[in-house]
């Protein structure tokens, strides 16, 4: 297989923990149902890659994202593999069921804008924080890790630019309540890395160790790759990212696919950062998953590498 010749560069960090979203925000928006056995082989072949960290599906109520409505049929599949199995859940009817099968890991969901939390989650930014509250304090009661993710951190359709005042104030409710790691969600894919690294620079001045921060990019315009160098220059080594490239929310119009995996690896790997992911078997997922779904891979990496194999 070809790989990049490695050249390292100053300044970033040696080692990169890639937090795979493809089997959730990847899958939860297919307009198709992705059989249940489909979705498990997926988390498999990505644990068989080397990713460690897996973001398995949603607990949330099944006829907002009917894609994920099989929560309770799929995690006991995948839930004996030796990785982290995160699960995104929005109250405490989502934690229960997540805990009912032995999830070890939840991840709230807030949004810095009024609007997405209002499509997204029915409430309006504090209500939703509220309704997260309970939601955190239990689960770290029960030695769960908790993640905090918060959307429309960099721009939002139906409110435009969303300033980082704004996003450090609903970033703070999440760590005071006890959130392990924050994930910044670019979720219309519109930042530029400029903007990243000012938001990066006002949560670590106002004191928000980098070790507590993830990125989480999608590629509307082109500029995951970009954002994600910015951030680790900053130091971040939590990096979201999805197989092949599937993605995008359904309760943002504009939200196309995240970050595709194999590019970050393609770009660590010429950095010499290790991510320990076998860059040859996650592309043969994910060509494998564009057959289950019937359409390319949106992965320019995915994409050259298996044309190289014809
Ligand atoms: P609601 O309609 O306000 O719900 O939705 P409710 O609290 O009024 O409850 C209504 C009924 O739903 C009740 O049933 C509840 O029990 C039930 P009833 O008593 O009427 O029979 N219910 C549930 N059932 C199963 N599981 C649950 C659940 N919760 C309530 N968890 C709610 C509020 C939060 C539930 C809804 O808005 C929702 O599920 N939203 C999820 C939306 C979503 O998953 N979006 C995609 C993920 S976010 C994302 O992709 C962005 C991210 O990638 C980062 C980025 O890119 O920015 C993370
Ligand atoms: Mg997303």
């Amino acid at each position: 297989m070809t790989l990049p010749m490695t050249v390292p560069a100053p300044g970033l960090p040696a080692r990169v923990r890639i937090h795979e979203v493809g089997p959730r925000d990847g899958l939860q928006n297919e307009k198709g149902t992705v059989p249940t056995e489909v979705k498990a082989e997926f988390v498999r072949r990505l644990a068989d890659a080397g990713l460690t960290t897996i973001e398995a599906t949603s607990f949330v109520h099944p006829k907002w994202v009917p894609q994920l409505a099989d929560a309770e049929e799929l995690f006991p599949l995948v839930g004996d593999l030796p990785v982290a199995l995160p699960v995104l859940v929005p109250n405490e009817r989502g934690l229960d069921r997540a805990l009912a099968l032995g999830a070890r890991r939840v991840a709230v969901f807030a949004s810095a804008t009024e609007s997405f939390a209002k499509a997204n989650l029915n409430r309006t930014v504090d209500e939703a924080l509220a309704m997260f509250e309970p939601v955190v304090a239990r689960a770290k009661a029960s030695g769960v890790h908790v993640r905090g993710y918060l959307s429309m951190c960099f721009g939002d359709p139906w409110e435009g630019a969303v300033p980082v005042p704004q996003v450090v104030k609903v970033c703070k409710a999440l760590l005071d309540m006890g959130c392990d790691e924050l994930s910044l969600g670019d979720t219309i894919g519109v930042a530029t890395p400029g903007h990243v690294r000012a938001l990066l620079t006002e949560l670590t001045e106002q004191g928000t160790p980098v070790a507590a921060l993830g990125v989480h990019f999608h590629d509307t315009y082109g500029q995951a790759l970009a954002n994600t160098y910015a951030a680790l220059e900053h130091g971040v080594t939590t990096v979201d990212a999805s197989a092949g490239g599937l993605g995008g929310c359904p309760y943002a119009k504009s939200a196309t696919g995240n970050l595709a995996t194999e590019d970050l690896v393609w770009m660590l790997r010429g950095l010499g950062i290790d991510t320990g992911v076998d860059l040859d078997r996650l592309v043969a997922t994910s060509a494998w998953m564009a057959e289950q779904l019937g359409r390319p891979s949106p992965s320019r990496t995915v994409r050259a590498l298996s044309h190289k194999e014809q």
